[in-house]
């Protein structure tokens, strides 16, 4: 009766791995229970992810080849782009599908942009290669784009490129304050990254959080459907003040990193799995986020039935 809050399956939305080039799903060691999918099981993961009532899949493509530019990101055969098409026609409107709009899993630099001469990120040059990923996912079939680079101005051209090819329907998800965070970790191997270095020079410093709340507003002007703090459970402070300060829906992505700690703990006997995890995406709910993005997802959704 006093409950203040709910984690239903319609909040939740289940990233997934898609690897061209695959025969079979490849394990995620540092992800207990998480593949690279191939294109045909990625299909029964999103038709499960219906059928549980999921609120969306967020879709993170590995190409075979990576180069300096990330040219399998806006290549319409490249890996996510096929996904796209696949899924949506799998699932067509029983799921919001979204897709990673970012350079990194593409890039053999690893980097979420392209590089100047002397190697740093060059953020313009990235947001007009952003705008051409934009279009090309949208016309696989993208409801939502998800921009996770963290480069200045991108949901701005996103947006203006995405309504000037007629797909204005086609939303926003910002990944607004994006820390640099060492809790990335596992993913670095869920999408083989070849990241030497850190993105400390464009993700945001983890000791500010009004920088977080400024990223969010600038990202709402600019056309944001929904933002989202990323890491959670670090960062719940952030998503408590990014709440109280915008009026579009507020994601939060329970990253690999806290994935992998709390497996980590079960598998060891150290910890109560099963609640942990309710507990862990309760606590996230309760510190505002309308949406959690989660690799627990599914088993979520089958717990809460
Ligand atoms: C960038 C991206 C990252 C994650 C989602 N999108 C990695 C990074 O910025 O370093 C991390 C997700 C996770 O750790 O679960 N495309």
């Amino acid at each position: 009766m006093v409950s203040e809050t709910s984690l239903e399956a319609r909040q939740l939305v289940l990233p997934l791995f898609v690897r061209e080039g695959l025969d079979e799903p490849k394990p995620i060691s540092s992800m207990p229970g998480v593949v690279q999918h191939t294109r045909s099981t990625l299909l029964e993961a999103v038709a499960e992810a219906a059928d549980l009532g999921l609120g969306g899949v967020m879709l993170f493509g590995i190409p075979e080849h990576k180069d300096a530019t990330g040219s399998g990101a806006i290549d319409p055969s490249g890996i996510l782009n096929l996904a796209i098409t696949d899924v949506v026609a799998e699932v067509g409107d029983a799921l919001t599908v979204m897709s990673d709009l970012c350079l990194d899993e593409f890039t053999d630099h690893g980097h979420c942009g392209v590089l100047t001469p002397d190697g740093r990120v060059d953020n313009d040059r990235t947001l007009a290669v952003y705008a051409e990923m934009a279009r090309a996912q949208a016309h696989a079939g993208v409801d939502m784009v998800g921009p996770s680079g963290m480069m200045d101005g991108q949901v701005a051209v996103i947006r203006a490129a995405l309504d000037a090819a007629e797909h204005t329907d086609v939303s926003i998800l910002a990944y607004s304050a994006k820390y640099a965070s060492a809790f990335f970790g596992p993913f670095r191997e869920a999408v083989d990254s070849s990241l030497q270095g850190d993105r400390r020079t464009y993700q945001q410093d983890y000791g500010n959080a009004r920088e977080g709340v400024r990223e969010a507003l600038l990202d709402v002007e600019q056309g944001a459907d929904v933002v989202m703090v990323k890491p959670a459970l670090p960062y719940l402070d952030v998503v408590r003040q990014v709440r109280d300060a915008v009026d579009v829906p507020v994601a939060a992505y329970n990253v690999s990193g806290e994935y992998a700690m709390l497996e980590a703990a079960a598998a060891q006997g150290w910890i109560d799995r099963e609640p942990a995890i309710l507990e862990t995406l309760t606590s996230i709910r309760r510190a505002g986020a309308d949406i959690v993005l989660t690799y627990w997802a599914a088993e979520v959704a089958r717990l809460l039935r």
